[in-house]
């Protein structure tokens, strides 16, 4: 059943964000190439393809980078800036060329609103501090004089700030305790300059860490805005985690098992938040999310680059269902990463660039950005499927009303093995007609590679009628289908 007319929360586009960090070829030979002339500059083809998935916010620098990232050797003449070494992600030079205007450019481009990760394991509250103030203060001031001298007179629209990365890790191996003081330190000078104020964004719980998030936000709740919680899923141990295109079944159910997984970590968290922050005024950010599989054979083991299926979409889809569906919570996500690393959205290779079928999910699903999330439930027994014994939900969907008024419903069919039909009726709506469009391909396995870009790819899609208040949706195996009713 689909209640057209009912609904309360929103599902803020700022689940569909995007993670940029200075690990492998995510910045330089993903957003940022250099031309025959040896100049640096943003690839257009990247902004073009970011642009039709409507990227809300992009994080950066990192990531376990921002904590060792010193913003302002990345900002003056490029010559002039030192190059450093990426200490955490494979020892390569970092020549600094990519840095906070160049950052601030892309995300002028795509539309997106930035997302900083501030240094707290290496850096210090002035230099924090002091970024904030380059990037958003219109006064006279050190910081802007320095802003103007280096070419940008009115401060950039940033508001949404991480006070660190990974505090209990790779930003600096803290306990909660010590972090949560840490935060409020670093926190109490982020100045408001009038109206324009940070959104502040603490280091959140690794995965089931429920005493991370009980201790910050006992001890820094009030001064919190957003808690950035991180989970990936790992299919088989971290140190072998498997190959992201050769696979079986049983890599295929698991993966999608851990997927889901998510719902009982917010769960979980949620309720957590919910004793020290009953209104639900602290957004939980799901910072860091996605299948981190192993590097793809021959790359560099430290750039995390990674080949992406079919089994790729069907994570996606079914961890965005889950953050839309916790919306009243969940008001942020960014997806790990957006290029050449991890899940990512685009994979290029030199002037060449493939889209994979995790983009064309997060391009479907811009249907529910800012719209008002919908109950959806399915009529009879929830179908499964079985695998040696084990099960998961077989059907997983969102669905939401727009600003037009239009409903759409995403739905998901993990099992591969059997098409599923959807029965549900549609209330507190006239619906007449209904049109969609598929994300399927005919082996579990498939992707795209530069010689077949267009491998798997959306395709219109037939299986939907509706009759009456009757909505039926044929769900081939394996499959993403987005309906649209009118
Ligand atoms: O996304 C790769 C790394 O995973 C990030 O740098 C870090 O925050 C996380 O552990």
């Amino acid at each position: 059943m689909i209640h057209a007319d009912l609904g309360r929360d929103t599902i803020s586009r700022h689940i569909y964000g995007q993670f940029a960090e200075h690990l492998g070829r995510d910045i330089y030979d993903g957003f940022w190439t250099k031309s025959g002339t040896g100049r640096w500059h943003l690839r257009d083809d990247v902004i073009a393809a970011l642009r039709k998935i409507q990227v809300p916010n992009v994080r950066w620098p990192g990531g376990c980078f921002a904590d060792r990232y010193h913003w302002q050797d990345g900002i003056g003449a490029p010559e002039q800036r030192p190059t450093i070494v990426n200490t955490m992600w494979g020892n390569v030079t970092e020549d600094n060329s990519f840095g906070t205007h160049e950052y601030l450019e892309l995300t002028e481009r795509l539309g997106a609103a930035p997302f900083i990760v501030g240094n707290v394991g290496s850096g210090t509250p002035r230099e924090m501090a002091e970024w904030w103030e380059y990037v958003s203060f219109d006064g006279t001031s050190p910081m802007t004089a320095l802003r103007e001298k280096n070419g940008r007179h009115t401060p950039w629209s940033v508001r949404l700030w991480g006070v660190g990365n990974e505090s209990w890790g790779c930003g600096g191996n803290m306990t909660p305790e010590y972090y949560a003081d840490v935060y409020k330190r670093f926190a109490t000078f982020l100045a408001a300059y009038g109206p324009v104020r940070p959104f502040r964004i603490a280091t959140g719980p690794n995965s089931e860490d429920y005493h991370w998030t009980d201790v910050v936000m006992r001890d820094a709740g009030r001064m919190i805005d957003g808690l950035d919680l991180h989970y990936y899923t790992v299919v088989g141990s971290w140190a072998h985690k498997g190959s992201a295109t050769d696979f079986s079944e049983r890599e295929w159910f698991t993966a999608l098992q851990k997927a889901l997984h998510v719902e009982d970590l917010i769960t979980r968290h949620a309720a957590v938040m919910d004793q020290y922050d009953p209104r639900k005024r602290v957004a939980l950010v799901v910072g860091e999310w996605g299948l981190w599989h192993d590097v793809e054979p021959g790359t560099n083991p430290g750039f995390l680059y990674q080949q992406n299926s079919l089994r790729d979409a069907l994570v996606a889809a079914v961890s965005l269902d889950i953050f839309n569906r916790h919306a009243d919570r969940v008001r942020m996500a960014n997806i790990a990463q957006t290029i050449n690393v991890l899940q990512a959205m685009i994979l290029t290779q030199g002037d060449r660039m493939i889209l994979t079928p995790t983009y064309h999910v997060f391009e479907l699903y811009t249907v529910h950005h800012d719209a008002v999330l919908l109950p959806l439930t399915f009529e009879g027994a929830q179908p499964r499927y079985e695998y040696e014994g084990q099960s998961i939900p077989a059907v997983s969907g969102s669905a939401s009303r727009d600003k037009e008024g239009r409903v759409h419903v995403t739905l998901t069919n993990l099992d591969p093995n059997r098409a599923w039909t959807v029965n549900g009726e549609i209330a507190g709506a006239h619906v007449s007609r209904a049109s969609g469009r598929v994300l399927t391909a005919s082996a579990l396995n498939a992707h795209n590679t530069f010689d077949q870009p267009a491998a798997v790819e959306p395709a219109p899609f037939t299986g939907v009628r509706v009759s009456g208040e009757k909505l039926t949706v044929e769900l081939p195996p394996k499959s993403i289908v987005v309906v649209e009713l009118q």
